[in-house]
């Protein structure tokens, strides 16, 4: 193991942009699919390997939203997101805010209910077993249209306590976040943060739209807003956060040499970049591996590590005693490790 192999798996870290339906790991699928009497479309763990390859976004999610298929109760849903959080924990993982995409399954007859009592008690016992803080993030499916995205805030709306944040997800070309404009207005009215996937396959005027007409409190993805100067100095002047996902962009062919991804030249400008697993079961791996990629590939030093744990903590939605908190056993790992 290299020095910065061990660096980087005791490293504190925060996730910031991680679907927890992109967690099913094929061997859970599979039990799953047992569990529930469910056929799937493969005939083993490693066919359902082999099926993981990707030219774009749509291919993955296809996939995606057929795994899914697998979580009908409430305990799958528990079992989905116990077998993150027990991954996450041997990762040093302190914090974690996650996606969840509820019309992926009201569309399929799974209860909203269903799924946010599995995840989020989960989530309940994570905390006290493993102590890791977290936060729930509700997407909505950018394939389909806004009245369905506002019936969904209508369910929320009885579940407010336990959800942070409204997201914006799925197919990104030809669903533009102008789509949304009024679901986010009222998201943000009735007190929720606000993020949303943009410039991951769409173009910079995706990301200016989430900024303006959505006004997003952080951005999912981002990578192409590079494309276009204006926006990324407004960026750095803003210090809004970006959530990359190294792995992601490699799998899905925005990025097809991990030499060449766009990190280094982001930190280099002085974007708050953070670092982010996505859909960890699908992509070849969770935070640490995501992190290894990208310190391997674009040669980072252990500064430029720190920066964006760092950022993974300050763009978090945390209040700021919980920053301090987690800011506090960041820098005990980093002094003890040299690093100012
Ligand atoms: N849903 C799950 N993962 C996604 C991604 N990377 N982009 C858009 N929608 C998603
Ligand atoms: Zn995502």
């Amino acid at each position: 193991m290299t020095e910065m192999q061990r660096f980087i798996e005791g490293l504190p870290k925060t996730e910031l942009h991680m679907h927890i339906e992109g967690s099913l790991e094929p061997e859970l699928m599979f039990e799953l699919a047992k569990r529930n009497d469910i056929k799937l479309p493969y005939a083993s763990v490693e066919e359902v390997r082999k099926a993981y390859q990707f030219t774009e976004l749509q291919d993955f999610l296809d996939i995606y939203y057929q795994g899914m298929g697998v979580l009908q109760t409430v305990q799958d849903f528990y079992d989905l997101t116990m077998a993150y959080m027990t991954k996450i924990h041997a990762q040093k993982v302190q914090h974690t805010e996650i996606f969840f995409d509820p019309q992926g399954h009201t569309e399929r007859g799974v209860s909203f209910e269903t799924a946010i009592d599995g995840i989020t008690r989960a989530l309940k016992d994570a905390e006290t077993e493993y102590g890791i803080t977290s936060k729930l993030i509700m997407c909505f499916l950018r394939h389909l249209d806004e009245l369905s995205a506002e019936r969904t805030l209508d369910t929320a709306l009885s579940f407010k306590t336990r959800i942070a944040g409204v997201g914006l997800d799925s197919s990104e070309l030809g669903h533009p976040p102008s789509k949304f404009q009024n679901v986010f207005a009222r998201a943000k009215s009735e007190g929720f943060l606000l993020v949303a996937h943009a410039g991951e396959e769409g173009p910079p005027e995706y990301v200016k739209e989430a900024l303006d007409l959505l006004h997003v409190d952080r951005l999912d993805h981002g990578n192409r807003s590079l494309e276009d100067d204006g926006l990324t100095a407004r960026l750095i002047k803003e210090q809004m956060a970006l959530t990359v996902c190294p792995l992601s962009n490699y799998k899905l062919a925005g990025v097809t040499d991990m030499t060449k991804h766009p990190l280094k030249k982001m930190l280099d400008l002085g974007l708050k970049a953070t670092i982010n697993s996505d859909d960890p079961a699908y992509f070849g791996g969770y935070m640490t591996e995501n992190y290894l990629a990208v310190a391997d590939a674009l040669d980072l030093t252990k500064e430029e590590i720190a920066t964006l744990a760092r950022n993974g903590i300050e763009a978090s939605f945390c209040d700021e005693d919980e920053k301090i908190v987690l800011m506090a056993k960041l820098n005990s790992y980093l002094q003890m490790n040299g690093v100012a």
